[in-house]
């Protein structure tokens, strides 16, 4: 998915719809997490005061919620799911493996309903089960 470069017009045109939504903060955040791939801290602002809610709250939804970023996109996003089902068939081995691989491209996950076919990966959106090293490697080449 590409994502358009952050400027404040284009995010007021992406906000400018949600006016009429009810409790739009959360479908405000995806709005523009949508379009930019992020939420840089000038959609804070610019949200608060297009739904008339302090900053506070606009940020407590956005930290809130794991799948909304504060900042660009990586390259390839890897979650790993961490959870008791995974864990239990080594997903903390492979996490290790590969945060050695792909570092800061790698982050935790609790359970994307795949539990039957641990350990659990996504790789920039697509679910791997019973994943290994060279399974995420062939996915990101
Ligand atoms: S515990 Fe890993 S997918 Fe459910």
């Amino acid at each position: 998915m590409t994502h358009s470069p952050w400027s404040i017009d284009a995010a007021i045109a992406v906000l400018e719809p949600l006016r009429a939504e009810p409790g739009p903060v959360l479908i405000a955040l995806q709005a523009i997490s949508g379009e930019f791939g992020y939420v840089p801290s000038e959609a804070v602002a610019l949200i608060a005061n297009t739904f008339n809610v302090s900053r506070a709250d606009v940020h407590g939804v956005l930290t809130f919620y794991h799948d909304l970023r504060t900042t660009p996109a990586l390259a390839n996003e890897i979650k790993i799911c961490v959870a008791e089902a995974c864990q239990a068939v080594g997903s903390r081995d492979l996490e290790k493996v590969l945060k050695a691989t792909y570092a800061d491209q790698v982050c935790d996950a609790f359970c994307f309903g795949n539990c039957a076919l641990g350990p659990a990966v996504m790789v920039n959106g697509k679910l791997i089960g019973r994943a290994t090293p060279a399974m995420v490697a062939e996915e990101i080449k």
